[in-house]
């Protein structure tokens, strides 16, 4: 799959975007070439369809979704980033709202930001929020095969992608980022996880994720360590919970 500095990506956006309008509906498969069929059939009106691009990039929304946690979260990772970030970092998976350009305005000037992700809008889309970064670098790529080399990131974010997938995807996305960090490098998972048996989103939680995000549950079921393949071997996993346990971030050193 292609590479492309922010400014390259943005380019077929408008003609899409009104061909979208015309039509309203989700465009036949061949429109989403190497899109996996979870995403084209789940989340087509989340990440894919330009009209539902529009509307979920706003930081209020994506806000409201995580119960007004997104801040928290976004700074959570942030944190553990370091204040000024040097070194190579990864985000898999695009996010909505500014949590890429959040990242961006905290590098180092010799360091380099790459991002990735499956679909074309979602690219075109980040490129738009991070114009004035030169180091920062988009990909359209699969997080279950990423084209890096072993051991080249400092850092990688993995922020609410895992509940997304199905679980053979997730375990990819799980081996990939850390086969591409260095060792003692850290991988930031930051996702959803099972609520205290106290907190009412417990009860909220369970028919919205089952009827919106179907393999979701999975992450009140398991463990994000449950994921890393066996023949992996992490120095150190820690994890910390957020909103009485209804989100967690998981940092695993190599
Ligand atoms: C990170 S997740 C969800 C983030 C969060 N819910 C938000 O507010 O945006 C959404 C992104 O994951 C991307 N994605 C899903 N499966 C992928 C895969 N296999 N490889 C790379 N990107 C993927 C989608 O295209 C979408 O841009």
């Amino acid at each position: 799959m292609e590479k492309a500095s922010a400014a390259e990506v943005s380019g077929s956006y408008s003609a899409r975007e009104k061909h979208a309008e015309l039509t309203c509906r989700l465009e036949p498969e061949e429109s989403y070439p190497d899109v996996p069929e979870y995403l084209k059939q789940t989340y087509w009106w989340a990440y894919l369809h330009p009209v539902g691009v529009r509307f979920f990039e706003r930081q209020w929304i994506v806000n409201f979704i995580l119960w007004g946690n997104f801040a928290k979260l976004r700074d959570e990772v942030l944190s553990e980033l370091g204040a000024s970030i040097s070194g190579r970092i990864l985000q898999v998976a695009c996010v909505y709202g500014d949590f890429t350009p959040s990242v961006a305005a905290r590098l180092a000037p010799d360091s380099r930001f790459d991002v990735v992700d499956v679909a074309q809008v979602q690219l075109e889309n980040v490129s738009k929020k991070i114009k004035n970064h030169e180091n920062v670098i988009l990909h359209r790529q699969d997080s279950t095969r990423l084209e890096f080399e072993d051991n080249v990131f400092d850092q990688v974010v993995v922020f609410f992608l895992l509940h997304e997938q199905p679980l053979e995807v997730r375990r990819e996305t799980v081996r990939e980022a850390i086969r591409v960090v260095k060792p003692g490098g850290k991988v930031i998972f930051t996702d959803y996880h099972r609520p205290n048996i106290l907190n009412p989103f417990r009860y909220i939680m369970v028919p919205v994720l089952m009827t919106l995000e179907p393999f979701a549950m999975d992450m009140w079921n398991n463990e994000i360590t449950d994921w890393i393949p066996k023949e992996v071997t992490v120095r150190s996993v820690q994890k910390t919970e957020f909103f009485g346990g209804l989100y967690q971030k998981v940092v695993v050193t190599r």
